[in-house]
């Protein structure tokens, strides 16, 4: 953490407190009405008196221009330079529960490779009865399935558990994506590989590496390996992106983004875990009392307020708001969000776009009828567990301060009678 991080901060917090404390009444702007007739209608406009372009003009599609500022964004402080490094989904512009892959955030601990289909070889080795190389072509001709599920990375929020830090949902949650991946079951090419799914596998792990110089290595109980995880090959439709891990990638749904392998090239099945870099120096967790716990896989249950948010404002008066957001866990279904407008006095449960779906994104959407007034504005999710999201107090008087990863706790954003709103820790 930086100083000047540090002094943002506590400037923030200053600002609140004062906020508070004098009443913060000013009242929203209303629309101004129309001092005439509206030229947008009465006038015709060049884009209706003159052609548009012909289909040849695009062969693959960008968003249009005015939607520019709807991209990943970094933040050069975070890392030592871009090659090992993070992006961000920016989550508070999108809407829906699918992240395209253009704007999904990146992460990568050695730069994002080139790796063509031909070039492609997945190997599995080890415990098993017939190590074997498959080819892209070769993964082709396995049943698929298809799947939603969100992918996010351990340390999402990690910024924040010092305090309120990075403003804007698209850094305090953009470490996150959800996908519609198209792949072949790992346990599917376990099996073809003469793993003995009829034999005693407790004890077994499978240890999976990328072909990046990083290998980005790690180890997976068995049990989940023939659960739910997916070699995927395609999402939302299309080839994965070289930058998610083209042309084939490790789903792991719920689970730590780090164990999500991109150009998967090895499953090794083995008798134990490896205790690689990434699963002993990096993505654990140092509690309270400086010791590191072991293993924390499951992405718990979490939440945030997409818009308003710090990098999407309101910028209208008083009257009809639409508050939305994002929920997920990685143990199940989302069943239940709640949002509050005054940091947690009073609840009230918030729609939910469609039921949730288990391990995958789930929108909701708090119609509000805004007074105008401050908000402390907060979302809460419930997942199909009975697990309640927790305050960052909650998590704090566990975890204590010096974790970075998995960080879920409920985030606060203090939005002013002008629409702006900030990022801020109520306690
Ligand atoms: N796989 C390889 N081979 N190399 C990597 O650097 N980064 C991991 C994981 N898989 C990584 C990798 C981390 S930490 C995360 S959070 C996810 O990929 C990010 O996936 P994305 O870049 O598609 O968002
Ligand atoms: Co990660």
């Amino acid at each position: 953490m930086t100083a000047s991080s540090n002094d943002m901060k506590s400037s923030r917090r200053a600002f609140l407190r004062g906020a508070l404390a004098a009443g913060g009444a000013v009242a929203g702007a209303t629309a101004a009405k129309a001092a005439g007739p509206d030229p947008l209608i009465t006038e015709v406009q060049p884009w209706a008196s003159g052609l548009g372009d012909g289909v040849d003009a695009t062969p693959y599609g960008m968003p249009i221009k005015f939607e520019s500022d709807v991209v990943r964004r970094n933040v050069g402080w975070l890392t030592a330079d871009v090659i090992s490094s993070i992006n961000f989904t920016p989550i508070h512009a999108l809407d829906g529960t699918i992240t395209p892959q253009g704007c999904a955030f990146e992460r990568h601990h050695s730069g994002a490779i080139e790796l063509s289909k031909k070039d492609y070889r997945l190997m599995i080795n080890g415990l098993v009865d017939r190590p074997l190389v498959f080819t892209y072509a070769d993964l082709e001709r396995f049943p698929r399935e298809q799947h939603v599920y969100f992918c996010e990375c351990a340390a999402n929020t990690g910024m924040e558990w010092a305090g309120a830090q990075l403003n804007g949902a698209q850094f305090t949650h953009g470490m996150i994506h959800n996908m519609e991946y198209t792949g072949v079951p790992l346990r599917t090419l376990l099996a073809e590989a003469g793993l003995d799914m009829a034999g005693d596998l407790s004890g077994k792990w499978v240890y999976v590496e990328g072909a990046d110089a990083s290998s980005n290595g790690r180890s997976i109980p068995m049990e989940k390996a023939l659960d739910d995880v997916l070699v995927a090959f395609k999402a939302n439709g299309e080839a994965l992106r070289m930058e998610h891990g083209y042309p084939v990638r490790l789903v792991v749904p719920g689970w730590e983004g780090n164990m999500w392998v991109k150009w998967l090239r090895r499953i090794e099945v083995m008798d134990g875990p490896v205790e690689s870099r990434e699963e002993t120096s990096k993505y654990t967790d140092t509690l309270a009392d400086g010791t590191s716990r072991k293993w924390t896989w499951v992405m718990d249950a979490k939440s945030v307020i997409t818009s308003p948010s710090p990098q999407s404002p309101i910028h209208h008066g008083k009257g009809p708001l639409v508050i939305t957001g994002l929920a997920w866990s990685g143990r199940g279904a989302i069943t239940r969000v709640d949002v509050t407008t005054d940091g947690g006095k009073t609840w009230q449960q918030a729609r939910l776009a469609a039921p949730g779906q288990a391990k995958a994104l789930t929108r909701f959407y708090f119609d509000h009828n805004w007074d105008g007034e401050e908000m402390l504005l907060q979302a809460r999710a419930h997942d199909e567990t009975g697990y309640v999201q927790p305050t960052k107090t909650q998590l704090r008087d566990i975890r204590g301060l010096n974790s970075v990863y998995h960080n879920n706790c409920i985030q606060t954003w203090w939005v002013k009678p002008n629409g702006e709103a900030e990022n801020v820790e109520i306690s």
